[in-house]
Protein backbone atom coordinates (compact mmCIF):
# COMPACT_ATOMS: atom_id res chain seq x y z
CA UNK A 1 0.00 0.00 0.00
CA UNK A 2 1.55 3.54 -0.88
CA UNK A 3 1.91 5.79 1.85
CA UNK A 4 -0.59 8.39 2.01
CA UNK A 5 -0.38 11.70 4.66
CA UNK A 6 -3.25 12.38 6.64
CA UNK A 7 -2.98 16.19 6.13
CA UNK A 8 -2.13 18.67 3.41
CA UNK A 9 0.36 21.29 3.74
CA UNK A 10 -1.23 24.67 2.92
CA UNK A 11 0.20 27.52 1.32
CA UNK A 12 0.56 28.83 4.85
CA UNK A 13 2.39 25.96 5.88
CA UNK A 14 -0.40 25.31 7.91
CA UNK A 15 -1.36 21.27 8.24
CA UNK A 16 -5.15 20.52 6.85
CA UNK A 17 -6.63 17.32 6.83
CA UNK A 18 -7.65 15.83 4.40
CA UNK A 19 -10.78 14.31 6.37
CA UNK A 20 -13.48 16.68 8.04
CA UNK A 21 -16.82 17.07 8.86
CA UNK A 22 -19.14 18.65 7.01
CA UNK A 23 -22.05 20.23 9.08
CA UNK A 24 -24.41 21.70 6.51
CA UNK A 25 -28.15 20.92 7.63
CA UNK A 26 -27.23 19.95 10.86
CA UNK A 27 -29.45 22.53 12.71
CA UNK A 28 -31.82 19.61 15.17
CA UNK A 29 -31.78 20.05 18.29
CA UNK A 30 -28.06 19.40 19.70
CA UNK A 31 -27.60 17.84 16.85
CA UNK A 32 -24.05 19.35 15.41
CA UNK A 33 -23.08 19.43 19.09
CA UNK A 34 -23.16 15.71 19.13
CA UNK A 35 -21.98 15.15 16.12
CA UNK A 36 -18.67 17.00 16.53
CA UNK A 37 -18.47 15.31 20.01
CA UNK A 38 -18.66 12.02 18.16
CA UNK A 39 -16.54 13.05 15.15
CA UNK A 40 -13.26 14.10 17.57
CA UNK A 41 -14.19 10.82 19.72
CA UNK A 42 -13.57 9.08 16.53
CA UNK A 43 -10.62 10.99 14.89
CA UNK A 44 -11.74 13.78 12.95
CA UNK A 45 -10.26 17.07 13.58
CA UNK A 46 -11.29 19.43 11.02
CA UNK A 47 -14.96 21.24 11.19
CA UNK A 48 -16.30 22.79 8.09
CA UNK A 49 -19.21 25.03 8.83
CA UNK A 50 -20.53 28.83 7.20
CA UNK A 51 -22.67 31.68 8.58
CA UNK A 52 -25.52 31.27 6.33
CA UNK A 53 -25.56 26.82 8.02
CA UNK A 54 -26.99 28.68 10.40
CA UNK A 55 -25.29 26.46 13.29
CA UNK A 56 -22.13 28.23 14.21
CA UNK A 57 -23.44 28.70 17.67
CA UNK A 58 -23.65 24.28 18.07
CA UNK A 59 -20.38 24.44 16.19
CA UNK A 60 -18.92 26.01 18.87
CA UNK A 61 -20.34 23.92 21.83
CA UNK A 62 -19.60 20.82 20.09
CA UNK A 63 -15.90 21.79 20.08
CA UNK A 64 -15.66 23.23 24.18
CA UNK A 65 -17.55 20.26 24.65
CA UNK A 66 -15.11 17.90 22.70
CA UNK A 67 -12.41 16.15 24.03
CA UNK A 68 -9.89 17.59 21.63
CA UNK A 69 -8.50 21.01 22.81
CA UNK A 70 -8.92 23.80 20.36
CA UNK A 71 -5.30 23.96 18.87
CA UNK A 72 -5.43 20.36 17.68
CA UNK A 73 -8.74 21.30 15.57
CA UNK A 74 -9.12 22.86 12.09
CA UNK A 75 -12.13 25.22 11.89
CA UNK A 76 -13.66 26.78 8.90
CA UNK A 77 -16.36 28.84 8.35
CA UNK A 78 -17.33 30.90 5.14
CA UNK A 79 -18.53 34.31 4.73
CA UNK A 80 -21.98 34.39 2.81
CA UNK A 81 -23.13 36.76 -0.03
CA UNK A 82 -25.17 39.28 1.55
CA UNK A 83 -22.46 40.50 3.62
CA UNK A 84 -20.53 40.76 0.68
CA UNK A 85 -22.83 42.76 -1.33
CA UNK A 86 -23.02 45.43 1.66
CA UNK A 87 -19.34 45.18 1.68
CA UNK A 88 -19.18 44.26 5.62
CA UNK A 89 -16.68 41.48 5.64
CA UNK A 90 -15.22 42.16 8.90
CA UNK A 91 -18.58 42.69 10.97
CA UNK A 92 -19.86 39.29 9.27
CA UNK A 93 -16.24 37.46 10.26
CA UNK A 94 -16.75 38.77 13.58
CA UNK A 95 -20.19 38.11 13.96
CA UNK A 96 -19.32 34.26 12.95
CA UNK A 97 -16.34 34.34 15.64
CA UNK A 98 -18.86 35.30 18.53
CA UNK A 99 -21.17 32.45 17.58
CA UNK A 100 -17.94 30.22 17.28
CA UNK A 101 -16.73 31.82 20.74
CA UNK A 102 -13.38 31.32 19.24
CA UNK A 103 -10.97 33.99 18.88
CA UNK A 104 -9.36 32.94 15.56
CA UNK A 105 -10.36 30.35 12.73
CA UNK A 106 -7.90 28.19 10.93
CA UNK A 107 -9.62 28.94 7.92
CA UNK A 108 -11.69 31.66 6.18
CA UNK A 109 -13.40 31.30 2.90
CA UNK A 110 -15.55 33.29 0.42
CA UNK A 111 -18.21 31.20 0.08
CA UNK A 112 -19.06 32.10 -3.52
CA UNK A 113 -17.80 34.79 -6.24
CA UNK A 114 -20.15 37.02 -5.81
CA UNK A 115 -19.95 39.22 -8.92
CA UNK A 116 -18.64 42.51 -8.38
CA UNK A 117 -17.74 41.84 -5.04
CA UNK A 118 -15.72 39.60 -4.52
CA UNK A 119 -12.22 40.92 -4.99
CA UNK A 120 -13.45 44.09 -2.54
CA UNK A 121 -14.20 40.77 -0.35
CA UNK A 122 -10.98 39.40 -0.91
CA UNK A 123 -8.76 42.57 0.10
CA UNK A 124 -10.54 42.20 3.43
CA UNK A 125 -9.86 38.84 3.79
CA UNK A 126 -6.23 39.72 3.49
CA UNK A 127 -6.49 41.91 5.97
CA UNK A 128 -8.73 40.13 8.48
CA UNK A 129 -5.51 37.42 7.23
CA UNK A 130 -2.52 39.74 8.60
CA UNK A 131 -4.31 40.23 12.04
CA UNK A 132 -3.63 36.50 13.03
CA UNK A 133 -7.87 36.03 13.13
CA UNK A 134 -7.99 33.78 10.18
CA UNK A 135 -4.93 31.53 10.18
CA UNK A 136 -5.57 31.20 6.43
CA UNK A 137 -8.11 32.19 4.17
CA UNK A 138 -9.57 30.84 1.05
CA UNK A 139 -12.53 30.62 -1.87
CA UNK A 140 -15.35 28.44 -2.70
CA UNK A 141 -17.08 27.77 -5.62
CA UNK A 142 -14.08 29.70 -7.66
CA UNK A 143 -13.70 28.79 -11.39
CA UNK A 144 -10.23 29.42 -13.39
CA UNK A 145 -11.50 32.55 -14.46
CA UNK A 146 -12.32 34.23 -11.12
CA UNK A 147 -8.66 32.59 -9.71
CA UNK A 148 -7.15 34.18 -12.41
CA UNK A 149 -8.27 37.68 -11.34
CA UNK A 150 -7.84 37.47 -8.03
CA UNK A 151 -4.40 36.32 -9.05
CA UNK A 152 -3.77 39.27 -11.13
CA UNK A 153 -5.16 42.10 -8.28
CA UNK A 154 -4.18 40.74 -4.76
CA UNK A 155 -0.85 39.71 -3.08
CA UNK A 156 -2.40 36.81 -1.26
CA UNK A 157 -2.83 33.21 -3.04
CA UNK A 158 -5.87 31.06 -1.70
CA UNK A 159 -4.91 28.58 0.64
CA UNK A 160 -7.80 27.02 -0.62
CA UNK A 161 -10.67 26.57 -3.27
CA UNK A 162 -13.27 24.38 -2.02
CA UNK A 163 -15.79 23.06 -4.70
CA UNK A 164 -18.25 20.42 -5.08
CA UNK A 165 -15.88 17.11 -6.16
CA UNK A 166 -16.72 13.58 -6.55
CA UNK A 167 -16.92 10.74 -9.34
CA UNK A 168 -19.52 11.50 -10.84
CA UNK A 169 -18.11 15.48 -11.51
CA UNK A 170 -14.11 15.47 -11.20
CA UNK A 171 -13.38 19.11 -12.36
CA UNK A 172 -10.19 17.68 -13.76
CA UNK A 173 -8.78 20.69 -15.28
CA UNK A 174 -10.06 23.12 -12.14
CA UNK A 175 -8.26 20.78 -10.02
CA UNK A 176 -4.65 20.55 -11.64
CA UNK A 177 -5.25 24.64 -11.84
CA UNK A 178 -5.34 24.59 -8.40
CA UNK A 179 -2.98 22.01 -7.50
CA UNK A 180 -0.05 23.80 -9.63
CA UNK A 181 -0.54 27.35 -8.08
CA UNK A 182 -0.16 26.10 -4.56
CA UNK A 183 -3.88 25.97 -3.56
CA UNK A 184 -5.44 23.14 -2.20
CA UNK A 185 -8.83 21.39 -3.17
CA UNK A 186 -11.41 20.63 -0.87
CA UNK A 187 -14.36 18.73 -2.10
CA UNK A 188 -17.72 19.34 -0.54
CA UNK A 189 -20.72 16.97 -1.35
CA UNK A 190 -17.82 14.31 -1.87
CA UNK A 191 -20.41 11.83 -1.50
CA UNK A 192 -22.61 13.82 -4.33
CA UNK A 193 -24.91 13.79 -1.69
CA UNK A 194 -25.24 10.03 -1.97
CA UNK A 195 -25.59 9.68 -6.24
CA UNK A 196 -22.83 7.44 -6.47
CA UNK A 197 -23.72 4.78 -3.62
CA UNK A 198 -25.31 2.38 -5.81
CA UNK A 199 -22.96 2.87 -8.88
CA UNK A 200 -22.15 -0.38 -10.55
CA UNK A 201 -18.23 0.32 -11.54
CA UNK A 202 -17.93 1.17 -7.54
CA UNK A 203 -19.75 -1.47 -6.32
CA UNK A 204 -17.55 -4.41 -7.50
CA UNK A 205 -14.59 -2.07 -5.85
CA UNK A 206 -16.11 -1.97 -2.80
CA UNK A 207 -16.07 -5.25 -2.35
CA UNK A 208 -13.15 -6.06 -3.31
CA UNK A 209 -11.92 -4.00 -0.64
CA UNK A 210 -15.10 -5.03 2.11
CA UNK A 211 -15.50 -1.33 1.90
CA UNK A 212 -18.47 0.84 1.28
CA UNK A 213 -18.75 3.04 -2.16
CA UNK A 214 -19.10 5.61 -0.30
CA UNK A 215 -15.48 4.78 1.45
CA UNK A 216 -14.19 4.11 -2.37
CA UNK A 217 -15.13 7.62 -3.50
CA UNK A 218 -13.54 9.43 -0.58
CA UNK A 219 -10.58 7.38 -0.93
CA UNK A 220 -10.32 7.97 -4.41
CA UNK A 221 -10.58 11.59 -3.57
CA UNK A 222 -7.99 11.83 -1.18
CA UNK A 223 -5.61 9.77 -3.18
CA UNK A 224 -5.95 12.41 -5.77
CA UNK A 225 -4.78 15.20 -2.79
CA UNK A 226 -8.11 16.41 -3.20
CA UNK A 227 -9.22 16.83 1.01
CA UNK A 228 -12.90 15.58 1.54
CA UNK A 229 -15.46 16.95 4.13
CA UNK A 230 -17.99 14.51 4.15
CA UNK A 231 -21.44 15.10 6.22
CA UNK A 232 -22.95 13.10 8.36
CA UNK A 233 -24.96 13.24 11.83
CA UNK A 234 -25.06 9.35 11.91
CA UNK A 235 -22.23 8.09 14.40
CA UNK A 236 -21.83 5.14 11.95
CA UNK A 237 -21.49 6.84 9.15
CA UNK A 238 -19.00 9.69 10.95
CA UNK A 239 -16.78 6.43 11.09
CA UNK A 240 -17.59 4.68 8.37
CA UNK A 241 -16.51 7.15 6.27
CA UNK A 242 -13.62 8.12 8.48
CA UNK A 243 -11.80 4.68 7.45
CA UNK A 244 -10.20 5.87 3.98
CA UNK A 245 -6.88 5.86 5.40
CA UNK A 246 -5.94 1.95 5.81
CA UNK A 247 -6.55 0.87 2.44
CA UNK A 248 -5.35 1.78 -1.34
CA UNK A 249 -6.95 2.01 -5.26
CA UNK A 250 -4.78 0.71 -7.77
CA UNK A 251 -3.74 3.09 -10.89
CA UNK A 252 -6.36 1.08 -12.76
CA UNK A 253 -8.96 1.60 -10.22
CA UNK A 254 -8.55 5.26 -9.85
CA UNK A 255 -8.68 5.54 -13.77
CA UNK A 256 -11.95 3.46 -13.51
CA UNK A 257 -13.56 5.80 -11.18
CA UNK A 258 -11.87 8.98 -13.28
CA UNK A 259 -13.89 7.75 -16.16
CA UNK A 260 -17.16 8.05 -13.95
CA UNK A 261 -17.43 11.73 -14.13
CA UNK A 262 -20.30 13.09 -16.23
CA UNK A 263 -20.13 16.48 -14.63
CA UNK A 264 -23.39 15.84 -12.11
CA UNK A 265 -24.10 18.77 -9.93
CA UNK A 266 -26.01 17.56 -6.47
CA UNK A 267 -25.88 20.54 -4.39
CA UNK A 268 -27.87 23.75 -5.91
CA UNK A 269 -26.33 26.89 -6.46
CA UNK A 270 -27.95 29.67 -4.17
CA UNK A 271 -30.48 31.76 -6.09
CA UNK A 272 -28.81 34.90 -6.01
CA UNK A 273 -26.15 33.81 -7.77
CA UNK A 274 -27.99 31.85 -10.37
CA UNK A 275 -26.27 34.13 -13.16
CA UNK A 276 -22.93 33.39 -12.09
CA UNK A 277 -20.86 30.72 -14.68
CA UNK A 278 -18.51 28.22 -12.72
N1 LIG B 1 -18.83 25.65 -0.10
C1 LIG B 1 -20.04 25.30 -0.49
O1 LIG B 1 -20.69 25.97 -1.31
C2 LIG B 1 -20.64 24.05 0.06
C3 LIG B 1 -21.81 23.51 -0.52
C4 LIG B 1 -22.32 22.34 0.00
C5 LIG B 1 -21.68 21.71 1.06
N2 LIG B 1 -20.57 22.25 1.63
C6 LIG B 1 -19.88 21.60 2.78
O2 LIG B 1 -19.56 20.27 2.41
C7 LIG B 1 -20.15 19.35 3.33
C8 LIG B 1 -20.50 18.05 2.66
O3 LIG B 1 -21.38 18.26 1.57
P1 LIG B 1 -22.94 17.87 1.61
O4 LIG B 1 -23.40 17.83 3.01
O5 LIG B 1 -23.62 18.79 0.70
O6 LIG B 1 -22.97 16.44 0.91
P2 LIG B 1 -22.30 14.98 1.16
O7 LIG B 1 -21.34 15.05 2.27
O8 LIG B 1 -21.86 14.49 -0.17
O9 LIG B 1 -23.56 14.09 1.55
C9 LIG B 1 -24.21 14.26 2.76
C10 LIG B 1 -25.45 13.36 2.76
O10 LIG B 1 -25.07 11.99 2.66
C11 LIG B 1 -25.53 11.27 3.84
N3 LIG B 1 -24.41 10.37 4.19
C12 LIG B 1 -23.28 10.67 4.86
N4 LIG B 1 -22.46 9.61 4.95
C13 LIG B 1 -23.10 8.59 4.33
C14 LIG B 1 -22.76 7.23 4.10
N5 LIG B 1 -21.61 6.71 4.52
N6 LIG B 1 -23.66 6.46 3.43
C15 LIG B 1 -24.83 6.97 2.99
N7 LIG B 1 -25.20 8.27 3.17
C16 LIG B 1 -24.33 9.06 3.84
C17 LIG B 1 -25.83 12.32 4.87
O11 LIG B 1 -26.92 11.95 5.70
P3 LIG B 1 -26.80 11.72 7.31
O12 LIG B 1 -26.35 12.99 7.96
O13 LIG B 1 -28.20 11.33 7.68
O14 LIG B 1 -25.82 10.57 7.49
C18 LIG B 1 -26.26 13.52 4.01
O15 LIG B 1 -27.62 13.40 3.65
C19 LIG B 1 -21.34 20.15 3.88
O16 LIG B 1 -21.88 19.60 5.06
C20 LIG B 1 -20.73 21.50 4.03
O17 LIG B 1 -19.93 21.55 5.21
C21 LIG B 1 -20.03 23.40 1.13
Amino acid sequence: MSEIKTTITLNTGAEMPLLGLGVYKATGENEVEQAIVNAADIGYRLIDTASVYKNEEGVGIGIRSSKVSRKDLFVTTKVWNNAQRVGDIEGAFNRSLERLKLDYVDLYLIHWPVPGCYMDTWHEMEQIYRSGRAKAIGVSNFSMLNLAELAENSQIVPAVNQIEFHPLWNRSELVEYCQTRGIAVQAYAPLARGAYLDNPVLQPIAEKYNRSTAQIGLRWSIQKGVAVIPKSTRVDRILSNSQIFDFSLSPEEMSLIDNLNEDYRSSGIPEDMQDVIL
